[in-house]
C-alpha cells in the first residue's frame, strides 16, 4: 500500500533570523555595533524536521500557519524549496508570522521570539486529508502551540485511527508548566516520544534518568528516544534499552540538532531499521546539523550517512 506521504509535519512555523558574532554583546542606550554575520533562514522544530526528512528522501507534507506577509511567503517558498509539499501551510491575513532572532558567538546563543502566528494554530486548520494521505504523523513544540495544544491528543488519536504511526518532540516549555496531563493524552496515541534528557525529566517531574524512563515507559509500548547533545542518545522500549554515541564534531552553530536527530531516527524507523541502527542514523544527523548556520544548511542526506557507516 502506497501512501502519498511518508511523514506529514505539524507545528511552529517562522523564520530564524540568525547573527553571528565571535564576541559582541548588545547594548542599549542607541549603541550601534558592527556584527560578522546575518542569515534569514527556515526556523520552527517542526519545519526544521521537516527539512531534513524531506532531504533523507522522505516524501514530505508540512501543517501550520503563517500571516500574509513576508516571513510567511519565505517560509512557504523555502519549504517548497525543500520539495516539501505545503498545500496544508494555512495562511491567514489577520495575523503576523512569527519571528525567532538568534545571537550566536558560535558555542553560545540568546535568543529572542516573536510568537505571532505560532501559537495561533488550531484544530480547525488541520487538513485530515493530508494527514489521511501519510505514513506518519510527527509534531515540534507542543508547547509553543497554545490554541491546538488541548486538541493535540484528538489529533493523534484521529491519525492513529487513520493508521499512521506517530511521534512527537515536544521540545521545551518556556512557561515551565509542562502540562502533564495533556501531554500524556497525546502519549496515548504516540509510537514514538522524541524529548532531550531535561525535557524528559520535567515532563515525567522525576528528577533521575531511571525514574523519568519509567515514568514513560513503564505501563505501555511507547518507544523512548533521548538526545543528549554531545553525548550522543538512548532509547528505551518496555524493559529494553540502547545507546548510541555522538560523532565528534566542531559545532558553528547547534540550532536545530535535536530536530534533525529526529528527522533521521524517524527515517529508520519508516525504513524498517533497528532501534540501534535509527540511533545511529540520529546521531549522525544531529551531529552534521551543527557544522552549517541555522537548522537546515547543513542537514544530512543519504549518502552523508552512507559516508558515515550507518547506512
Ligand atoms: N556538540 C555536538 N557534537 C556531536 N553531536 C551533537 C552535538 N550536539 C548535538 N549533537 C547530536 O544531535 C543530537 C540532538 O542534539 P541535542 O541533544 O542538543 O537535542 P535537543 O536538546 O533536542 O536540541 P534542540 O536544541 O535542537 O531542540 C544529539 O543526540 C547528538 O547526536
Ligand atoms: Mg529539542
Amino acid at each position: 500500500m502506497s501512501k502519498k506521504f511518508d511523514v506529514v509535519v505539524l507545528g511552529d512555523t517562522n523564520p530564524d533570523l540568525i547573527l553571528t558574532s565571535r564576541d559582541i554583546v548588545p547594548e542599549f542606550g542607541q549603541v550601534e555595533k558592527w556584527i560578522d554575520d546575518a542569515e534569514l533562514t527556515i526556523g520552527g522544530s517542526a519545519c526544521i524536521f521537516a527539512a531534513g526528512a524531506a532531504k533523507l528522501g522522505l516524501k514530505t507534507a508540512y501543517i501550520g500557519k503563517v500571516g500574509d506577509d513576508d516571513f510567511g511567503r519565505f517560509m512557504r517558498d523555502q519549504l517548497s524549496a525543500k520539495g516539501i509539499d505545503v498545500s496544508g501551510l494555512v495562511i491567514d491575513p489577520s495575523i503576523k508570522t512569527g519571528l525567532g532572532i538568534s545571537l550566536s558567538t558560535g558555542n553560545d546563543r540568546a535568543i529572542l521570539t516573536y510568537g505571532g502566528s505560532i501559537p495561533l494554530l488550531n484544530y480547525q486548520d488541520i487538513d485530515f486529508d493530508i494527514i489521511a494521505a501519510g505514513r506518519h504523523l510527527h509534531s515540534g513544540s507542543f508547547y509553543l502551540l497554545d490554541s491546538l495544544r488541548p486538541e493535540m491528543a484528538q489529533v493523534y488519536q484521529r491519525a492513529k485511527a487513520l493508521g499512521l504511526s506517530t511521534s512527537i518532540d515536544t521540545n521545551y516549555d518556556p512557561k515551565e508548566v509542562w502540562e502533564q496531563n495533556q501531554i500524556m493524552g497525546v502519549l496515548a496515541h504516540t509510537d514514538i516520544f522524541l524529548p532531550n534528557t531535561t525535557e524528559l525529566e520535567k515532563i515525567s517531574g522525576k528528577t533521575d534518568l531511571e525514574s523519568a524512563k519509567k515514568f514513560f515507559t513503564g505501563s505501555s509500548d511507547l518507544l523512548l528516544a533521548v538526545k543528549n547533545g554531545d553525548a550522543g542518545a538512548l532509547a528505551f522500549q518496555r524493559d529494553q534499552h540502547y545507546a548510541a554515541e555522538s560523532i565528534q564534531v566542531s559545532p558553528v552553530d547547534t540550532t536545530g540538532a535535536g530536530d534533525s536527530f529526529d528527522a533521521g531516527f524517524i527515517f529508520g524507523y519508516l525504513s524498517g531499521f533497528s532501534i540501534e541502527k535509527s540511533l545511529r542514523i540520529g546521531c549522525v544527523c544531529g551531529a552534521l546539523s551543527t557544522q552549517g548556520l541555522g537548522g537546515t544548511a547543513a542537514q544530512a542526506s543519504q549518502s552523508d550517512l552512507k559516508k558515515y557507516g550507518v547506512l
